[in-house]
């Protein structure tokens, strides 16, 4: 999968995505990320990207015409735009479902840009998704990007490890994890369930299965309304 990723702010995103699951799946040849700064595209001497809103108000507003210089170039060049995505507070809540689907994307361009702070024109003409990754106000969307990144990069086939893995997270049926637990099997006498160490794998997914219900229930009983509703 390729990501394009548009932004003020290039430095912010390089060395994270070069570590953990995404920089596992760059390494891999399995993901292809480039990171664009929205000021290359800007003209003028001050390749000024934002200016003054219309009608007044605090704070600037990201101009048009880098932005759309930017992703039409994008455009031009290497595989057909999947989607180009907006990460901002007022779009839809990401969620495991949306991030499976994109998941199966061959190319995204995810735009960062400020709350408030974009012309609504690029939202209106050149973005086909907006995403926000909570009900919370970050300072950009470089954060918000990085995540989406994250959770779409650990899907891909071949990058984690363990092809199960994935598959059992939290979130993935509509369930949230069961408990993890590594040696020692007794710490300061706080001692691991002993199901885990009985080697019976049929009573160990039992186990596994009876307390990713309890938690869910106890923490997130929305998830399993969800769940009952799309399985009825
Ligand atoms: N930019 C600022 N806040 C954001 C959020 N919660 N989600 C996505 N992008 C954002």
């Amino acid at each position: 999968m390729r990501v394009d990723i548009v932004t003020c702010l290039p430095d912010i995103l390089k060395g994270p995505l070069e570590e953990s699951i995404p920089g596992r799946a760059r390494a891999k040849g399995l993901l292809d990320i480039h990171i664009h700064d929205l000021r290359e595209y800007a003209e003028g001497k001050h390749r000024q990207v934002d200016d003054y809103p219309f009608g007044g108000g605090a704070g600037m507003v990201l101009k048009p015409e880098p932005i759309f210089a930017c992703i039409e170039a994008l455009a031009s060049s290497g595989e057909p735009i999947d989607e180009v995505i907006f990460m901002t507070p007022d779009g839809e809540v990401l969620d495991q479902p949306m991030v499976n689907g994109l998941s199966l994307s061959g190319r995204l361009v995810i735009l960062a840009g400020h709350y408030k702070g974009i012309d609504q024109r690029v939202r209106d003409h050149l973005v086909t998704r907006e995403i926000s990754v909570g009900d919370y106000v970050l300072s950009g969307g470089e954060l918000a990007a990085m995540v989406l990144v994250d959770a779409v990069a650990r899907l891909l086939p071949g990058v984690l490890g363990d092809a199960t893995s994935a598959l059992t997270d939290s979130f993935q049926d509509g369930l949230l994890d069961a408990p993890a637990y590594t040696r020692p099997a007794d710490f300061r006498g706080h001692v691991v369930p002993p199901v885990l160490t009985s080697g019976d794998h049929k009573r160990i997914d039992a186990w596994r299965d009876e307390q990713r219900l309890r938690k869910t229930q106890e923490r997130r009983p929305d998830l399993l309304d969800q769940r009952n509703t799309s399985s009825d």
